[in-house]
């Protein structure tokens, strides 16, 4: 019956069975239930029913979020401080390590085995451990001192298991104390809790100090690859036995607890996939006043006279340190009221300390509880009676109940979390080192749809750090070999020098020769940019990625922002892309008569504008010879035919008619579109499927100075540098697979560099082989990554993005993009020395899903042209509304002309 009434924590239920008592009982009994309530009465604020625990979990809850969020952290009491172990175990760590664990009650060195063969999961871990103690001038010495300590400790185990000095061995160190940690080997200690009081180390990083300390004690080699708090440390070492482990908590000397957040809530750390280990460091919560309408005056009492007055009020509320201090105070003060021990006190009850964490446990042992507490008392020098003894034991138990139930809302507030960010019912393990019973029974209560576990951690907390070095130790190695794969693809600032200096002489012969040349330079005929008068309704045709385009455009004079615009997508699939010439064209018309039938316009023969984004040798606007197919086109018969006509035909062919004044490269289509806009635009960029450039040169330095004009568009097709070797000597062995495998082996090197249709298969083909290695995906190689051309370029931008595992392969995306700013370079020089300018302030046109989709694009193309040409300031002006509108300007200029 006691036992049951002291668990109960709701007062109704004990009214109510005192009632029922005093007309059953004997009068001793009668006093000791007297004491019962007495004790009850007098402790009332510490005994707290589910609605005050629920409130404490909601503070806790929104503290944890003023803790995770950038703009509040600084002031925030909870400092949630990222761990960067980002995930449980998963059973393939290896390797043996030396640990050191500081922080609990016990500083022990040890030595983790975790075999080759087996893998922690089969259970194939020896530890063997010493613990030394810290004298007490250590833990209120010099941070020096107390390093040299531990080090000198690790000295004397490793001789005393024989571990040889001479090798390097790797170490892992749990030090439980608030650490702020950049990365997984540094942490910078916020604060000393519990007993250290050491000088000397606040801000500093610990390990940094813990590896001098081992310099000076010499004789040793070690690399320290992670340090961890205990709660980290303790998650670790119990989810290998069971995944979901997701929170770890410690009810030591301290309290704390971890659990794993979703990254893109822990402002403090870039990144947004995946999760990351947070710990709480729980114990702070109240240090700002959240909690003081929970605290007692015996609360209030420890505070002030432990080592760090004001801090950690949860800690002190709750774990092992304080617990003894708390009962204590408890016991002294009605004693001195004459409610105990017949009102008197000894000098051992007065003094700090003497009722320590484990009589308390002891005086709450199931069995023989009263006979502990009358030992306690009587060490104490004092003589209760068996109701005196009663009622302390009472006293001990609201205590402690107060310690787990504080704990429970707590954990509670955590996996409310958990909950909340898995949008499901999470199951949850958490671990823990005292009462696991009674926080289940509590966190039930308090969260009743929530699934979790209590496990009671057996190894404690060092077993864990070896585990999270071993993952680290795992992944430096991945990441050496991945960094080296990659960084083989690099450029040096000469190479990229080189680069723009073989395009500068490419662009020149491209525009001189008769001959073939790997650089075009193809006249365009469009000798100017549009100047706003053009007006009228145009059709406007676009060909050149995996779409067909047809649109319908309204100029109006002077109205720059006015042009109407309809339009309507048609994909080309590949078997007319790579089928007979006729098929496509044929294809095409029949999507331009849809078009036209859609708009209600097939009989209105409107001039048209056609975009065709192919390299062709042109003698008018309205002509264009196919030289070559490019990218993902290999349709057969049309090479060396005009497609204007091809075209012209495949339209008389269905019947209706349509008056094509002009063909025009994307480029240039570009071009006008984004010149309409920015008189200042001169030059037009491509970064998509494909990469090309076009930009206004001047009469006299073309291959058609003899003609009567002062500038021309030029379509430079500069994909082909590179296709006569020129380029071979920047090229990776995964760029000449890529180009070997492609449709035009050996043609558009450049472009094979630098656009997205190859960009992806580079990519593809480094993630397979880093897979193929085992250094990525778990060694895993899906059908999906086997498959060429699987990686289309929107793809590849979200690598960038979200910043998660595949990160580094931005660094392959950026090698594209320097690139690309070698030969923007190139050209904005030449055209800046064409005019024999000093400095040359020019706008650039750009379009192209790469650019438009890669979030940094424009930023490091920008960087590289303009480290690359620094006598060029130039702007780059992302097109709106695609060549296809510049096609339809042309067309324009081209009827306004005629
Ligand atoms: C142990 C861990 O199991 O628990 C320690 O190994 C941790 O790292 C300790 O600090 C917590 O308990 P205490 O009572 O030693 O602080
Ligand atoms: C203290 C420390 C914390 C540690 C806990 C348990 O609260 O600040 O880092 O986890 O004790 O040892
Ligand atoms: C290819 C084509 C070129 C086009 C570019 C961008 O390089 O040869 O004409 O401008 O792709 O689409």
């Amino acid at each position: 019956m006691q036992t049951h009434i002291q668990k109960g924590p709701h007062s109704q239920l004990l009214h109510q069975l005192r009632s029922s008592l005093l007309s059953l009982c004997s009068d001793s009994h009668l006093i000791c239930i007297y004491n019962f309530f007495q004790v009850d009465r007098f402790l009332h604020k510490m005994r707290l029913n589910d609605e005050q625990l629920n409130d404490i979990s909601a503070r806790f809850q929104a503290e944890m979020k003023k803790g995770l969020s950038a703009e509040s952290n600084a002031a925030a009491a909870v400092k949630m401080l990222p761990t960067h172990v980002r995930s449980t175990p998963d059973g393939t760590e290896k390797g043996q390590f030396l640990a050191l664990d500081l922080g609990g009650s016990k500083f022990k060195v040890l030595q983790i085995k975790v075999r080759e063969d087996q893998g922690i999961r089969k259970g194939g871990v020896e530890i063997e451990e010493k613990t030394y103690p810290i004298p007490n001038e250590v833990l209120n010495g010099r941070g020096t001192e107390l390093f040299d300590h531990v080090s000198e400790s690790l000295k004397d185990f490793m001789h005393e298991k024989n571990i040889n000095p001479k090798k390097k061995h790797p170490l892992a160190f749990t030090f439980s104390f608030p650490c702020e940690q950049p990365t997984l080997d540094q942490g910078f200690l916020l604060e000393w809790t519990k007993d250290f009081s050491v000088r000397g180390l606040q801000g500093k990083d610990v390990v940094d100090s813990l590896r001098q300390a081992i310099k000076r004690t010499g004789g040793m080699d070690m690399e320290i690859l992670a340090m961890v708090n205990d709660t980290v440390a303790t998650m670790m070492t119990c989810g290998f036995d069971d995944k979901n482990c997701e929170v770890g908590v410690i009810i030591g000397s301290g309290t704390n607890a971890c659990y794993m957040e979703q990254l893109n809530h822990v402002d403090l750390v870039e990144g947004d996939e995946g999760q990351m280990c947070v710990s709480t460091e729980w114990g702070a919560l109240g240090d700002d006043g959240t909690l003081d309408d929970y605290i007692t005056e015996f609360d209030r009492e420890v505070d002030a006279c432990s080592i760090n007055p004001g801090k950690q009020i949860f800690e002190k509320m709750v774990s092992g340190m304080y617990l003894g201090e708390l009962v204590r105070l408890v016991v002294l003060k009605m004693a001195k009221l004459g409610l105990l021990f017949d009102g008197r006190v000894t000098n051992a009850l007065r003094t700090k300390g003497t009722i320590t964490t484990a009589h308390v446990a002891a005086m709450e042992e199931y069995k023989n509880c009263l006979g502990h507490t009358r030992e306690i008392l009587e060490s104490l020098n004092l003589s209760p009676s068996a109701d005196d003894c009663i009622a302390v034991q009472h006293i001990s138990t609201i205590v402690s109940f107060r310690s787990s139930n504080l704990v429970a809302a707590g954990l509670a507030a955590i996996l409310t979390r958990i909950q909340k960010n898995q949008k499901a019912t999470a199951f949850v393990t958490a671990v823990c080192v005292r009462y696991p019973k009674r926080l289940h029974k509590v966190v039930r209560r308090l969260l009743p749809e929530c699934h979790v576990r209590f496990v009671l951690s057996e190894s404690g907390s060092s077993k864990g750090a070896a585990l999270v070095s071993a993952v680290a130790q795992r992944l430096a190695s991945r990441k050496r070999q991945v960094d080296e794969t990659l960084n083989s693809f690099k450029l040096s600032w000469e190479q990229l020098q080189l680069v723009k200096a073989r395009m500068r002489a490419a662009l020149q012969a491209g525009l001189k020769t008769d001959g073939p040349s790997e650089v075009k330079m193809l006249p365009s005929f469009v000798y100017r940019t549009p100047d706003g008068s053009e007006h009228g309704k145009y059709l406007a045709l676009d060909l050149g990625g995996t779409n067909f385009r047809a649109m319908l455009v309204n100029f109006k004079k002077g109205l720059q922002q006015n042009t109407k615009l309809y339009h309507k997508i048609y994909k080309i699939p590949l078997e007319i892309m790579q089928g007979t010439g006729e098929e496509l064209f044929d294809y095409l018309a029949q999507c331009v008569g849809d078009f036209l039938d859609y708009m209600g316009m097939k009989n209105t023969r409107l001039p048209a504008g056609f975009t065709f984004s192919f390299p062709c040798e042109q003698t008018a606007l309205d002509t264009a010879t196919l030289l070559s197919w490019t990218k993902g086109f290999k349709a057969t018969n049309c090479e060396g035919h005009d497609v204007v006509d091809m075209l012209r035909e495949a339209i008389k062919r269905r019947d209706f008619d349509l008056d094509i004044v002009a063909l025009v490269n994307d480029t240039v289509g570009t071009l006008m579109s984004c010149a309409y806009e920015d008189p200042q635009c001169q030059v037009a960029l491509i970064a998509g499927t494909g990469s090309n450039v076009c930009y206004m040169e001047e009469g006299g330095n073309g291959q058609h100075s003899d003609a009567d004009f002062s500038k021309m568009c030029i379509n430079t097709e500069w994909g082909g540098l590179g296709d006569d070797g020129t380029l071979d000597d920047i090229m990776t062995s995964d760029d000449t697979e890529v180009d070997q495998n492609s449709i035009n082996p050996g043609k558009q090197r450049f472009e094979k560099l630098t656009s997205g249709m190859y960009l992806g298969e580079i990519v593809r083909r480094v993630l397979l082989n880093l897979t193929i290695r085992g250094l990525l995906f778990k060694g895993y190689v899906s059908e999906a990554l086997k498959t060429p051309g699987i990686f289309e370029t929107k793809y590849l931008s979200q690598i960038e993005s979200g910043s998660n595992r595949l990160f580094s392969v931005a660094i392959l995306i950026k090698v594209f993009i320097v690139l690309c700013g070698a030969g923007m370079a190139a050209v904005v020089d030449k055209i800046r020395e064409n005019r024999g300018l000093d400095r040359l302030n020019i706008t650039v046109g750009v379009d192209g899903t790469l650019y438009k989709l890669h979030p940094h694009f424009s930023r490091i193309l920008q960087e590289t042209t303009r480290a690359l040409a620094p006598q060029c300031d130039v702007t780059f002006l992302p097109s709106e509304e695609g060549s296809g509108k510049g096609a339809a300007l042309i067309a324009a200029l081209a009827k306004h002309m005629q």
